[in-house]
């Protein structure tokens, strides 16, 4: 897709974050934008900023872990702008800690809000896109943590591993029908976003129970500790609404924005083929 002005795109986590990024660029260049998230606050905020910039567009109050809420916000973008050009399937949040030790709650949430949501996405979207039969592109926000592992947290792993399984998967079954659906799978490093924060915004399904053991355990708090160390040190924000519509512009599936992962996933890759077991020591 090379032209977006007048056209329609919906981003899901759009309050905060990589999704808000993605919402002011998709504005930028006059696109109708849809902006989706859970965060009543952050879509206030959103509704202002956007007036401000007297930018076409629409806040939707959403839970992208509820399928029913996918279909909801698509029948909203129908209603409203008649048709949907690109998805941001965006919105994710993450969780530290041992697999071992985790609550049960904190392994449904991640699924449910990492890989679920993706899966409603393309389940809700696709079928809208075939129908129009126009020139349309899905984004699904992954991560470098999808591409690579490291002992941090299992659960982000597993969920951003699935996602670009997912997206590699349907991007195949789209070229084999001939689909005018082009997909790409944003994989970034470490942004500087809210993410680190995400526990503020979960669905009321997957609140946490503040009596449970663990939320005072040393592991948590350092797992939050951690977190947010890595966030806050992630890369400024500015340039990742221009690289993924650079991508979109260039029909390019795999988004990569730090080039300083690349070794490591060569060697990841390496490993697989060479059969050598995967050390920690590499970490230390
Ligand atoms: N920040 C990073 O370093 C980084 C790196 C790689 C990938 N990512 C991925 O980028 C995506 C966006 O994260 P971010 O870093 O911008 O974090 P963020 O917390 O700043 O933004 C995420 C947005 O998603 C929304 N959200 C969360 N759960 C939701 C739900 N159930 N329903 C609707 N909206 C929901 C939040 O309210 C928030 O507005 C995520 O998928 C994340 O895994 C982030």
């Amino acid at each position: 897709m090379k032209e977006f002005k007048g056209k329609v795109a919906v981003v899901t986590g759009g309050a905060n974050g990589i999704g808000h990024a993605l919402a002011q660029e998709a504005a930028k260049r006059e696109m109708k934008v849809v902006i989706a998230d859970i965060d009543k606050e952050g879509l206030d905020r959103v509704e202002s900023e956007f007036k401000g910039l007297n930018a076409d567009f629409m806040t939707v109050y959403m839970d992208v872990t509820e399928y029913s809420d996918m279909e909801m916000l698509a029948k909203k973008t129908i209603d409203k702008y008649g048709q949907v050009d690109i998805l941001f399937n965006n919105a994710g949040v993450s969780v530290m800690g041992a697999i071992w030790e985790l609550p049960i709650n904190d392994i449904d949430y991640i699924i449910h809000s990492n890989l679920y949501s993706v899966a409603y996405g393309l389940r809700v979207f696709i079928p809208i896109m075939e129908k129009q039969n126009t020139d349309c592109h899905i984004v699904n926000t992954a991560s470098v943590a999808g591409l690579i592992t490291s002992p941090g947290a299992p659960t982000y792993f597993m969920t951003k591993h699935g996602n670009i399984g997912l997206s590699e998967a349907v991007n195949y079954q789209l070229q084999e029908k001939g689909s005018k659906i082009k997909m790409s799978v944003f994989c970034p490093g470490f942004v500087q976003t809210d993410l680190h924060n995400c526990d503020k915004r979960r669905p009321e399904k997957f609140k946490i129970d503040w009596e449970d053991p663990y939320y005072q355990s040393e592991s948590y708090k350092e797992g939050y500790i951690k977190n947010t160390h890595v966030i806050t040190t992630g890369i400024p924000i500015d340039s990742i609404g221009m690289s993924v519509f650079q991508a979109i512009e260039d029909e390019q599936f795999y988004i990569l924005t730090h080039p300083q992962y690349l070794p490591i996933i060569g060697m990841r890759v390496k490993n697989v083929l060479d059969m050598k077991n995967p050390d920690v020591n590499f970490f230390k």
